[in-house]
């Protein structure tokens, strides 16, 4: 007797693809990178991966990257402005014809999974030639990018099939938000003030995800919103970079309409595309909240439904018609609990349409061509 065993079906275990296996690891991938790398008790980054001092002449940074990388690129960048270190998260593909000049006291970081994409390995190649130091955060230990970076440090994922990126970007973006603290701390020669609050709620984040994965609606908001026209996302400061992922990952794996934007931007142009079918998801990370929810409503008084992603204990779960609740936690990882949810969202419409969810047409995971 022969029993038929498809290893690709086996790799999944008891999830029907890959993507969604890969979004339930993420409490465990997440506690993985995080792992030895952060040290509460003395409430410094230890980030060991690098000596005492190893950032300390850095001026500006520059992050490189493509895709969802770049969005985590973003955030990173973003959390490293508000940390007060100078920094710009550029898309690696422009950085020939944009990128601004460097000198030995610019950091430039290349984010990328996989480590191999052509158009980040360019412009780190750049970088390198023009003087800058360069670092890789990539989940690849032997790539080339962490072969010919400077310094890497790794984020410890473990594989990803699905060829749209979910367990990667979480672990890239924390990674980042405990790197721009530490190169914070050494530039200023002291732990950035809301270091305190922000480790304790990084231990957290594994149990976190393990709450909004237990608990998500995003099944039932998809169906709702099943036949509609455009998805929008928004978001304001670290909530625009999962804005933006939100929505890349709504059409790689959907095909439908997704755009996402910075959530006062929505009334300089895109508002005129707002009608009853375009549902817009609007993500609260506690930076200026209220200044999101009044843009929310401008699209809600258009006919929008609108989608408010936070605590449930927040002002906008009253005016929003739909709610998809996170864990309260620091204003700089709430926007990565509302990200899970979105990649939940994103993977029940693209269930409920039938696509290839692990191997969307047109896509591969790795782009290794200009
Ligand atoms: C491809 C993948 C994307 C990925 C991008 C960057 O386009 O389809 O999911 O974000 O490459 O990949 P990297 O390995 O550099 O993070």
């Amino acid at each position: 007797e022969t029993v038929e065993w498809d290893p690709e079906q086996a790799g999944k275990g008891e999830y029907d693809h890959f993507m969604l296996k890969e979004i339930h690891e993420q409490p465990t991938s997440l506690a993985q990178a995080i792992e030895g790398r952060i040290d509460t008790r003395n409430d410094r980054i230890a980030l060991s991966d690098f000596e005492p001092g190893t950032f300390d002449d850095v001026e500006s940074v520059q992050f490189v990257a493509c895709g969802t990388s770049y969005h985590a690129a973003l955030y990173g960048s973003l959390g490293l402005n508000q940390a007060g270190v100078r920094s710009t998260a550029l898309l690696a593909n422009e950085y020939s014809v944009s990128a601004p000049p460097v000198d030995d006291d610019t950091l430039v970081i290349a984010v990328t999974q996989s480590g191999e994409t052509a158009d980040t390995l360019n412009a780190l190649r750049q970088a390198t030639a023009e003087g800058a130091r360069t670092l890789t955060v990539t989940n690849v230990v032997g790539s080339t990018a962490a072969r010919e970076a400077d310094d890497a440090l790794f984020i410890r994922a473990g594989p990803e099939i699905g060829v749209a990126a979910t367990k990667t970007f979480s672990s890239q973006a924390v990674m980042l938000t405990l790197l721009c603290q530490r190169i914070a701390a050494d530039r200023q020669g002291e732990p950035p003030a809301d270091l305190e609050s922000l480790l304790p709620a990084v231990e957290s984040m594994p149990s976190a995800l393990d709450e909004v994965l237990d608990s998500s609606d995003a099944a039932a908001i998809a169906r709702q919103y099943d036949d509609s026209q455009s998805y929008f996302f928004i978001g304001r400061g670290l909530g625009f970079p999962v804005a933006l992922e939100g929505a890349l990952k709504f059409k790689e794996i959907t095909y439908e309409h997704a755009e996402g934007f910075a959530s006062g931007e929505l009334k300089h142009g895109p508002l005129a595309l707002v009608t009853p079918d375009t549902p817009v998801f609007a993500i609260f990370t506690g930076q200026e909240d209220e200044k999101t929810l009044k843009n929310a409503e401008e699209a809600q008084t258009r006919g929008a439904p609108v989608v408010a992603v936070c605590p449930d204990e927040h002002a906008a779960v009253a005016v929003a018609d739909e709610h998809l609740a996170i864990p309260d936690t620091n204003a700089k990882l709430a926007g990565l609990l509302a990200n899970v949810q979105l990649q939940l969202v994103s993977y029940h419409a693209a269930d409920l349409l039938d696509r290839p969810i692990d191997k969307p047409r047109n896509l591969a995971k790795s782009v290794t061509v200009e």
